[in-house]
């Protein structure tokens, strides 16, 4: 592409940018991989200052990489200079789980940081500007930054549950022993925790012979209703369990297909989950941000509708849906 149909630059923050999924998704972010090979970015990156050593030295990188789409890296440990006028906004920073550590202990840690991140963003990001939520619990998080900056259209905030997503893509791929690239339309319902509920129901094949719907070909609903859904509620664990540290280079890459997809449109006939905040679709509680089918257009996102939901469906996609207001009724307890 020659320089004259680059369009102007954008400025995007990662937060925790020096962890290991920050250290996956610069390279990403940096080659046009996430908002087109037209588009010059200029990075911010937030960390803390225990963190700020490593996020200098990733801005060293950055620099040594010679990125043309490349146009500025700003390493710092101030709130207000990182949202400055920021566009996108990839939110990897969240305090971690300790050992021994309650899960409402863990909230309420983060509930804190998103609270303050929501009153920076509302100050100093862009007017429009587009979140992505990736730290856990996600879904809450995102709900309590979208509480608390009012002035952010509650569109405009999201969280990822595309690394699920991908992976019961993968899982149904190795299944069926197809390439990952024809199979397409799985959907992440819910949270992205154990509850969430991987469903195939509406999943398509592309073969020889067009295409073909993922649970004939399959043919085995015991799988579809028992190994497939929870191998790909675990799998996150399992990544842990095997790598002794969370998921990186696969989140990185479904956050950056997240923002990619959301910006850029998904492909005709195709759509991908998102946690959104939910207008009461499905029948899902309206005030949660919940992961539906959507499909994206000039930047928009819309929860696909009229999707048939079977009984078994729809008793998981409830359980998903209380766990949910459970955290977001914890979350606010732990404000008061
Ligand atoms: C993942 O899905 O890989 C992570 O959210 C797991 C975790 O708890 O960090």
């Amino acid at each position: 592409i020659i320089a004259s149909v680059l369009k102007p630059p954008v400025k995007i923050l990662v937060t925790g940018a020096a962890g290991q999924i920050g250290y996956a998704i610069m390279p990403m972010i940096a080659r046009g991989k996430m908002l087109g090979p037209d588009q010059p970015v200029i990075i911010h990156m937030l960390d803390i200052p225990s963190a700020s050593e490593a996020s200098g030295g990733l801005k060293m990188e950055l620099i040594d990489s010679a990125l043309p789409l490349l146009r500025g890296v700003v390493a710092t440990t101030d709130v207000a200079q990182a949202c400055k006028d920021v566009n996108f906004v990839v939110m990897l920073a969240g305090f971690p789980r300790k050992e021994g550590m309650e899960r409402k202990e863990l909230l309420s840690k983060n509930v804190a940081i998103y609270k303050a991140q929501a009153s920076a963003l509302e100050q100093h990001a862009a007017p429009n500007c587009k979140i992505l939520v990736v730290a856990n619990p996600a879904n809450t998080n995102a709900l309590i930054l979208k509480e608390f900056a009012p002035s952010i259209p509650p569109k405009n905030i999201t969280c990822l549950t595309r690394l699920d997503h991908n992976r019961a893509l993968g899982q149904l791929s190795e299944r069926l022993n197809v390439h990952v690239g024809d199979v397409k339309n799985v959907i992440i319902w819910g949270n992205h925790s154990s509850t969430q509920y991987p469903d195939a129901n509406h999943a398509i094949v592309k073969t020889e012979f067009g295409e073909k719907s993922a649970k004939e070909l399959v043919a085995n609903d015991t799988w579809l209703k028992g190994e497939f859904i929870s191998t790909v509620q675990q799998r996150g664990a399992a990544i842990i369990k095997a790598r002794k540290q969370s998921s990186s280079l696969s989140a990185a890459s479904a956050a950056c297909d997240h923002m990619h997809d959301w910006i850029l449109g998904t492909p005709k006939g195709t759509w991908v989950s998102m946690g959104v905040y939910s207008d009461g679709a499905y029948g899902i509680p309206a005030g949660i941000i919940y992961s539906f089918p959507v499909t994206c257009n000039k930047g928009e996102w819309s929860i696909v509708q009229g999707l048939k939901i079977d009984e078994f469906s729809r008793a998981k996609m409830e359980a998903t849906a209380n766990e949910l207001v459970e955290e977001k009724n914890l979350a606010y307890s732990c404000l008061n």
